[in-house]
């Protein structure tokens, strides 16, 4: 988890994030979430992943639904939230909006233990 990439979209890994996770999917797609999170909101996040199309698209839309919000509120963020403005809508591809919403979770509890809130 070294290196920072730039990519379209949020895409990347950063160097110091405030809460960071990976997770590996059913599907054998890994998904990696970074943020940055500044009296208690998400002011920064890029995701990265090996995974599909869909993936890539459903981790885009986690991190914008991210940004700007309140922890709390990210805790809302549901995956058909995420597959709804990723435009992911068959059947066989909205298992690829649970990834990413896992992985942005699982980054916010990294942060809340960090940080002595969890
Ligand atoms: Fe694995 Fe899309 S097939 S996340």
């Amino acid at each position: 988890m070294s290196g920072e990439t730039s990519e379209p979209g949020n895409m990347g890994r950063m160097n110091d994030p405030d809460g960071s996770a990976w997770v590996t999917g059913l599907c054998g797609d890994t998904m990696e979430m970074y943020l940055v999170i500044e009296n208690g909101t998400v002011t920064d996040a890029t995701f990265f992943t090996d995974g599909c199309g869909s993936s890539r698209a459903c981790g885009a839309a986690a991190v914008a639904l991210a940004k700007g919000k309140t922890v709390e509120e990210v805790l809302r963020i549901s995956p058909a939230d995420v597959a709804d403005v990723a435009g992911v809508t068959s059947g066989n591809d909205i298992h690829c909006a649970i990834l990413p919403v896992s992985t942005l979770h699982r980054a916010l509890a990294d942060y809340l233990v960090r940080s002595g809130r969890g």
